[in-house]
C-alpha cells in the first residue's frame, strides 16, 4: 500500500455540538479571571510512559507558556490515586480550568463531582471516562483526542490488506496497553470488529505491556518462549503503541529472529522511533495517534473563560503510515 491513508487535515475539530445543560455561562469559571490576571490551568498528566506521552506533555507545556497561561502541572507516574490527589489540589487552589488525561476509564465519580460542585470546568484530554452511574458528559465540558477504536480498526485493516492471506491461518500476539485504559479497551475492540470477518487471524497470546518499552520487551520474551515450548509460530505482533513494539523488536532480535520479516509488526502512535524502526525494516506499519493537543487545549481554555460554547467532542484526525512511506515522512514528523 503505497499511499498514506490520510483521513483528513490535522486536528479537525467537531462532531457533536452538544452543549452542557446551559453550557456557556454554566461552564464559565465561578469567578472569571480579570483581564490582567493570568488564567490558571491545572493539568493532571498520566506519567511519562511513552514517547507519545512525552510529546503530549511538551505540547501542553509549550502551548500554555506561549499563551501566557499559568500551568500547574502534575505527573501521576501512571497511578490513578496520584491523578485524583492532583485534581483535588487543583480544586483547593481554585484554578480556572482543570484538564486531565485519565489513566484508566473508571473510578472518577467522586472527584468529578467535587470539581463540578466547585464550579471548575473539566476538560478531558486524550482519554475518556466511564462513571458507575450517571452520564459522564455532565461532568466535563469537552473531550479532545483520538478515536482509539478507529485506530484498532485501521491497524487490522492494514494488516489484512498487507498479508493477503485469504483463509490461511495467521497467528497473532497482542501487546495491550495499560489495563482498564480507554486506548487499550478501544484498540482491542476496533481490531476485533474488523477481524470477526477474518477468523483465520487468531490472537494466540495477549497480555498488557503497560504502554512501556521495558514491559513490551519483557512480555514479548515470554510470548516467544511459550510459543516455542508449545510448537506455535508467531506470524504477527499487534502492539497497542509504538513503544511496546520497539521493546518487542529487541526481544525478537535477541531470540535470533528478524522483526518486520519473520514476525510482521503493526503498532499505534506514529512516533519518530517507530519511523526509524520502519526505515530499518523492523516495523511494518504505525497507525497515527497525535499527542499534539496543547494548541487545542489553549483554545478551549480561552473559550471557556470567555463563556463561549464548546463542542462536546473534539476529534483528532489521523493517518496510517506503512513502512514504505517512512523515509519520506520522517522529516515531517513533529513528535
Ligand atoms: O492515550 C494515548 C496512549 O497513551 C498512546 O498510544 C500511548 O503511547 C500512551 O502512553
Amino acid at each position: 500500500m503505497k499511499k498514506i491513508l490520510k483521513v483528513g487535515a490535522l486536528l479537525v475539530a467537531t462532531t457533536l455540538m452538544v452543549a452542557l445543560g446551559g453550557c456557556g455561562s454554566k461552564d464559565k469559571p465561578a469567578e472569571a479571571p480579570k483581564a490582567d490576571k493570568k488564567i490558571v490551568v491545572g493539568f493532571a498528566q498520566i506519567g511519562a510512559e511513552s514517547e507519545w506521552r512525552t510529546a503530549n506533555t511538551e505540547s501542553i507545556k509549550s502551548s500554555m507558556a506561549a499563551a501566557g497561561m499559568d500551568l500547574k502541572f502534575s505527573d501521576a507516574q501512571q497511578k490513578q490515586e496520584n491523578q485524583i490527589k492532583a485534581i483535588r489540589s487543583f480544586i483547593q487552589q481554585k484554578v480556572d480550568v482543570i484538564a486531565f488525561s485519565p489513566v484508566v476509564e473508571t473510578g472518577w465519580d467522586a472527584v468529578l463531582q467535587e470539581a463540578k460542585a466547585a464550579k471548575i470546568p473539566v476538560v478531558l484530554t486524550d482519554r475518556a471516562v466511564k462513571l458507575s452511574s450517571g452520564n459522564p458528559e455532565d461532568f466535563y465540558v469537552t473531550f479532545m483526542g483520538s478515536d482509539f477504536k478507529e485506530e484498532g480498526k485501521r491497524a487490522a485493516k492494514w494488516l489484512v490488506d498487507f498479508m493477503k492471506k485469504g483463509s490461511e491461518p495467521v497467528n497473532v500476539v497482542e501487546l495491550q496497553g495499560t489495563t482498564g485504559s480507554a486506548p487499550a479497551i478501544d484498540r482491542k475492540t476496533g481490531w476485533e470488529e474488523v477481524m470477526k470477518d477474518h477468523p483465520n487471524y487468531k490472537i494466540i497470546k495477549s497480555q498488557t505491556g503497560d504502554f512501556t518499552r521495558a514491559k513490551g520487551k519483557e512480555v514479548m520474551e515470554s510470548f516467544l518462549k511459550s510459543a516455542k515450548a508449545e510448537g506455535q509460530k508467531i506470524d504477527v505482533l499487534y502492539a497497542h503503541n509504538d513503544d511496546m513494539a520497539i521493546g518487542a523488536i529487541q526481544a525478537i532480535e535477541e531470540a535470533g529472529l528478524k522483526p518486520g520479516k519473520d514476525i510482521i509488526i503493526v503498532s499505534i502512535d506514529g512516533v519518530k522511533g517507530a519511523f526509524e524502526a520502519m526505515i530499518a525494516g523492523k516495523l511494518n506499519c504505525s497507525v497515527e495517534c497525535s499527542p499534539l493537543l496543547g494548541p487545542q487545549l489553549v483554545e478551549v481554555v480561552k473559550d471557556l473563560v470567555a463563556g463561549k460554547q464548546i463542542p462536546k467532542r473534539i476529534l483528532t484526525n489521523e493517518g496510517v503510515f506503512p513502512a514504505d512511506v517512512a523515509a519520506k515522512e520522517l522529516p515531517n514528523r513533529k513528535y
